[in-house]
């Protein structure tokens, strides 16, 4: 179409070299060497090459071709890469987020019915350069963590099944301070088979008993660390210990006395930040089924609802679903009392067990809420043979904490309010939306 407007420019005798160029090049299909290979290298490398936990390499032409046809569905599908999140409804601006365009599954998939041709050469772009392994990525902006708490060694096999991890260890933390961002760091030997590693918080009860008191940080492959919102306080607890839920992936390399590592970064005075002013951030779970009380029929559905209100204003930083192997959507919404109204703030429907993303909310975009406003989670299990992970549809499923059990809940970041920050937060955003209506 650009052609034919060309066209029209240019003087009959101009046009006949014009043409013959535009002919050579008239290609109505995307190339790899021009177009996808950008796509790939920005959006799967991280994770298909060599030593890595994507089960092939994506590295040359070479390479992808063979897998074109996979690499079609498993993008026209939504399921690479890995991040299932809704792309029409609820919040859309998200921090880290690995989704595809709707334009570059579209070129992937009319490249792979083009017949996955390569292109051009000369076209291809340069080895993309992914940041060296085993290094803390927030130490260039933040140089290196004040704290490290690492994970008690365990021997990774090199074949077999997934496994999973959970030792607790002393956080060595010995005065509460407010974090400013967190990173979780496997081993440079163990990246190929580290497939999520979460660590949380335990404090002692009046009675000394070891609770859990909210999530420290989340890893999975191609994740960043990640920074507290500005102004917020997430406390390390003094005297608290460190709980780890790590699941390995045996990837052909034995790995003895393996640990992760977590690195914290506190604010400072430095920083400005003022921990007398600053709102208090919390992650942590919030069951959907009051904490466990159902059975999943055998061929059988199930769908669970959990509400939750705080009688103070409240920002949600961040939603991470969590449920097991018949887990298959989760959704969070919002009811506002006094307007009667009911908004969708996230939801994942094609939500599968193999990943766990928490999802982030951009700076300016997290959901403000009034005191009293009702946050309500929805989950839906499948347990018919419909759902690719269900290993056995003729079982029945109660809640429960081993992966053959079931569970709902949901990861939440909180930010706790108070009635004059919450307007502060509010005018900030219609101002926000005001100069960007008036710029448009
Ligand atoms: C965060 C890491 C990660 C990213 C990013 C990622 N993949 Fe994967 N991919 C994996 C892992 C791990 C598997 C195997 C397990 C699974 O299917 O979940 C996989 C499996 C696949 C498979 C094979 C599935 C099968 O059934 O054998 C294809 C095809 C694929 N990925 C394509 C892609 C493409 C194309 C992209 C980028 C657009 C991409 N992946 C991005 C980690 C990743």
């Amino acid at each position: 179409m650009k052609k034919t407007h060309l066209l029209g420019l240019f003087s009959a005798a101009a046009l006949l070299p014009a043409l013959a160029g535009a002919a050579e090049q008239a290609v109505d299909h995307p190339t790899y060497a021009n177009e996808v290979s950008r796509i790939i290298q920005d959006n799967c490398q991280i994770c298909h090459q060599p030593g890595q936990i994507g089960p092939m390499s994506f590295t040359s032409y070479e390479e992808v071709r063979p897998w074109a046809p996979l690499i079609r569905m498993k993008v026209a599908e939504r399921e690479m890469p890995p991040y299932q999140y809704d792309a029409d409804i609820g919040i859309q601006e998200l921090k880290n987020d690995w989704r595809l365009s709707q334009d570059e599954i579209d070129t992937i998939v009319a490249w792979v019915d083009a017949g996955s041709p390569l292109g051009n050469p000369e076209d291809l772009p340069p080895p993309k350069e992914f940041p060296p392994v085993g290094e803390w990525r927030l130490a260039a902006e933040l140089g290196p963590p004040d704290h490290v708490i690492k994970s008690t060694a365990w021997d990774v096999p090199a074949a077999g099944q997934d496994l999973w991890w959970e030792p607790e260890v002393d956080s060595g933390i010995t005065e509460s301070r407010c974090i400013k961002a967190v990173e979780t760091l496997p081993s440079k030997e163990a990246i190929g088979s580290t497939h999520h590693a979460n660590s949380h918080f335990m404090v002692q009860d009046e009675n000394g008993e070891w609770i859990q008191s909210g999530r420290l940080s989340e890893f999975a492959v191609g994740k960043l660390g990640e920074k507290v919102p500005e102004g917020a306080c997430r406390t390390a607890p003094a005297n608290s210990k460190v709980g780890w839920s790590i699941h390995y992936f045996p990837n052909g390399t034995a790995v003895p006395n393996d640990q992760v590592t977590v690195g914290i970064w506190y604010h400072d005075e430095e920083d400005n930040f003022n921990e007398e002013t600053a709102y208090e951030q919390d992650l942590r779970l919030y069951f959907i089924d009051g904490g466990g009380d159902y059975l999943i029929p055998p061929n059988g559905k199930l769908m669970t609802q959990g509400f939750h209100s705080f009688d103070h204003p409240v920002r949600i930083d961040s939603w991470q679903p969590h449920m097991h192997l018949r887990g298959v959507a989760m959704t969070m919404e919002v009811f506002y009392p006094e307007t009667g109204r009911r908004e969708v703030i996230s939801q994942a429907s094609n939500w599968n067990a193999g990943w766990n993303h928490s999802h982030t909310y951009e700076e300016g975009y997290q959901p403000l809420l009034p005191a009293g406003a009702v946050i309500i989670l929805t989950a839906w299990h499948d347990n018919t043979a419909d759902n690719p992970r269900n290993p056995d549809p003729d079982q029945w499923v109660g809640a429960g904490q081993r992966t053959t059990d079931e569970m709902s809940h949901a990861w939440i970041a909180i930010t706790h309010l108070d009635e004059k920050g919450y307007e502060e937060q509010l005018t900030q955003r219609a101002e926000r939306d005001q100069r960007n209506m008036a710029s448009r």
